[in-house]
């Protein structure tokens, strides 16, 4: 059985009662995002840290230097096709810089990518299975190389290697998971972001300037330009009882799905939904989810997006869209498939 949720008050109330609503939904390992109860707060403890100010603060600097680089590369005179020249780059070098992973790296993890979203598209399932052992490898590889003790000592990977639940150290196969999650998922989802944030501020040159004048407001902006152009389009529960919610009744083991770009768009709760405004209850907005799983991330993704943007409106006099149209990503990818835009000093 299989049914999606796409009202906001269904959806907050799901996401509010994880013992009927359970993320176990795969066979496949997947910390923490795989799990439930006890053994879900166990895992989320350990990673919460890796999103601290602390952490933050030190990463800052070789965030702005991968920003810098990037936006060197943007050409003032030619269109620029946003997601190949600025998102899928930075999300990927962003990531990069924060795992502590050499440069080196950039390309393999490029390659890849584009072989996970062919065969994601095509639904290949024996390729995706073998690229799940390339990535295993790949990651187990910094692993070896942090536990051997070389390169940066106090990069996120290294400490990665030193967690331990219960006096035990993590087996591989659990950092793995968690690297996964942080990566799989994430870097499609900042790169989306990047792309509507983009496309939304050439679309849109009074917010452009409002945000030139008052930068502080960038990350409220951010939120809201995400809240109506969702970045990520679902996640995934399992019914662990017969239960009704708003007119519609689950058998127990129904596949759930929460369509977050619904919730968001929901018209009972956001008054013209497709519209942008800036007095919006922030607490309505679910673009990190709600609950117990609600998104440990949030901290990192609000730095790289509100840096990457307030960057691009400090370097640029306007940026506006390029001559050439713009084609949507197709589901489960959300935001621009391509964007052109033209970045003027
Ligand atoms: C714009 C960027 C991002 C968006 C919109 C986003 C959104 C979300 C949402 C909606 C959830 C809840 C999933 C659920 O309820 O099943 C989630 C969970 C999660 N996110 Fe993010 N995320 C973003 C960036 C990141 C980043 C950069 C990281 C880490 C590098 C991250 C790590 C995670 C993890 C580990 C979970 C699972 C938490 C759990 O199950 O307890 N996210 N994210």
């Amino acid at each position: 059985m299989a049914a999606a949720l796409t009202c906001h008050h269904d959806i907050l109330a799901a996401l509010h009662a994880p013992e009927q609503f359970s993320n176990q939904v795969s066979s496949h390992l997947n910390v923490p995002n795989g799990m439930d109860g006890d053994e879900h707060q166990a895992y989320r403890a350990l990673i919460e840290p890796f999103f601290s100010d602390v952490v933050l603060t030190q990463f800052q600097p070789k965030l702005q230097v991968v920003i810098d680089k990037l936006l060197d590369n943007l050409d003032a005179l030619e269109d620029v096709e946003v997601m190949a020249t600025l998102a899928h780059p930075f999300a990927l070098r962003a990531q990069c810089a924060f795992m502590g992973w050499p440069v080196a790296l950039e390309q393999r993890l490029i390659d890849w990518m584009a072989a996970q979203n062919s065969a994601t598209l095509a639904q290949d399932r024996p390729a995706l299975r073998a690229l799940a052992e390339d990535f295993s490898d790949i990651v187990i590889a910094q692993f070896d190389h942090a536990r051997r003790g070389e390169g940066d000592l106090d990069s996120v990977t290294a400490q990665l290697t030193q967690l331990s639940l219960r006096g035990e150290p993590l087996p591989d196969e659990y950092l793995v998971s968690i690297v996964r999650n942080w990566t799989v998922g994430e870097l499609g989802t900042i790169a989306a972001a990047v792309g509507s944030i983009v496309g939304f501020l050439a679309q849109n040159p009074v917010v452009q300037k409002q945000l030139r004048e008052a930068p502080m407001h960038i990350d409220h902006a951010i939120d809201e330009i995400l809240r109506i152009d969702a970045p990520l389009l679902t996640n995934r529960r399992r019914t662990t009882c017969p239960m009704q919610l708003g007119n519609e009744s689950y058998d127990v083991e129904t596949i759930v799905t929460i369509d977050w770009r619904a919730a968001n768009t929901d018209s009972a709760v956001f008054a013209e939904p497709q519209q942008f405004k800036w007095d919006r209850d922030p607490h309505l907005n679910l673009l990190y989810g709600a609950g117990v799983h609600v998104c440990p991330g949030r901290p990192l993704a609000q730095l790289e997006l509100g840096l990457l943007t307030r960057c691009l409106l400090n370097k640029f006099s306007t940026i506006q869209l390029g001559d050439n149209a713009f084609e949507r990503a197709l589901p489960p990818r959300g935001g621009y498939q391509t964007i052109w835009a033209k970045f003027n000093h």
